[in-house]
């Protein structure tokens, strides 16, 4: 299985064109040792030719064109996108359809919840069935005890693990969210026997997705916030991690407690927020995680898993 991190940063990316916040001012000034980030976004292929795009981000236009193996060329109109996998209804996860209008019809596999988000609040399905057909739905059973594949991919066994985070402002599900609402998935590599969970909105565990989580080979995890309160402390902001469905790096029961229980050869954060202070390489919060062997997924990233000997 072959993975690229297309975009390592939450929404807003990195820096975020508004913000002057400690980060994105450093970034800008060149003060700060740092590298921008896009937002969200990642691509898994069995063969490294058809890829499975996971999640479609405002900025997938750049990440299309900085990695090669999404634009193969062998036809006048071509795309390595295969598929859209999605696995929430945030706009940072699927605003990139839009730009993927030229090359409709596409498969987007999501949850009924994240159709019925995308088909009124954010209304991407309707509005894109002007585009050639537009969106096909795939439904993605969200239930930890069926799993999927996706034909491009056959040999990945692909589950969806409903996670506790939150639905996005404009579903009628805020603040309430049900199971389907966010996903993380777990993919199981029937040829290598390698798995990966990768779960970039998680916003509490409980011992069915540590269950999951102790079982991954690598796990790329929900790094949005170092401190659940850091967009309030900064000023930049009004919610905490916990409100947005993003669970903390520091302090008890973080993110850096629960991935040190964990045996995965590699532990990466990924989806980013420009306020977590991880982002600055030289910082004590960069040093804390390296002491934990905890990586920092970054655009550009590749990971491949083969068989073990
Ligand atoms: C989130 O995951 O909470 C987001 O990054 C929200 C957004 O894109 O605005
Ligand atoms: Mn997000
Ligand atoms: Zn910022």
């Amino acid at each position: 299985m072959y993975i690229h991190i297309l975009g390592s940063a939450a929404g807003g990316g990195f820096p975020q064109w508004n913000c002057n916040c400690a980060n994105c001012d450093g970034f800008r000034k060149g003060t700060l040792n740092a590298h921008a980030r896009t937002q969200s976004s990642i691509a898994i292929s069995e063969d490294g030719e058809r890829w499975i795009l996971c999640n479609a981000s405002p900025d997938i236009r750049a990440q299309l064109a900085s990695c090669e193996a999404m634009q193969p060329a062998r036809a006048l109109r071509d795309t390595g996108i295969n598929a859209v996998l999605l696995f929430d209804s945030q706009v940072d996860h699927t605003t990139g359809l839009l730009t993927l209008r030229e090359g409709l019809p596409l498969d987007v596999w999501c949850t009924a919840q994240v159709k019925d988000d995308l088909s009124s609040g954010f209304p991407l399905f309707p509005m894109l069935k002007h585009w050639n057909g537009g969106l096909n739905w795939r439904e993605v059973p969200a239930s930890e005890f069926s799993s999927f594949t996706i034909p491009c991919a056959p040999s990945l066994k692909l589950t969806a693990i409903p996670l506790l985070s939150n639905a996005p402002p404009y579903s009628p599900r805020r603040d309430n969210p049900h199971p389907g609402d966010n996903i993380g998935i777990f993919i199981q590599d029937t040829r290598t026997g390698q798995n990966v969970l990768y779960a970039p909105g998680l916003g509490q565990t409980d011992a069915r997705i540590l269950s999951w989580m102790r079982k991954a080979d690598v796990l790329m995890v929900d790094g949005t916030v170092w401190h659940d309160d850091e967009m309030i402390r900064q000023e930049v902001g009004t919610k905490t991690g916990q409100d947005m469905g993003h669970l903390a790096q520091s302090g008890p029961g973080g993110m850096i407690e629960v991935l040190d229980t964990m045996p995965a050869k590699r532990k990466i954060l990924i989806h980013i927020n420009n306020t977590n202070p991880i982002l600055n390489e030289d910082s004590p919060e960069r040093a804390q995680l390296a002491e934990h062997g905890i990586e920092v997924a970054w655009d550009g990233m590749q990971i491949e898993l083969v068989e073990q000997p």
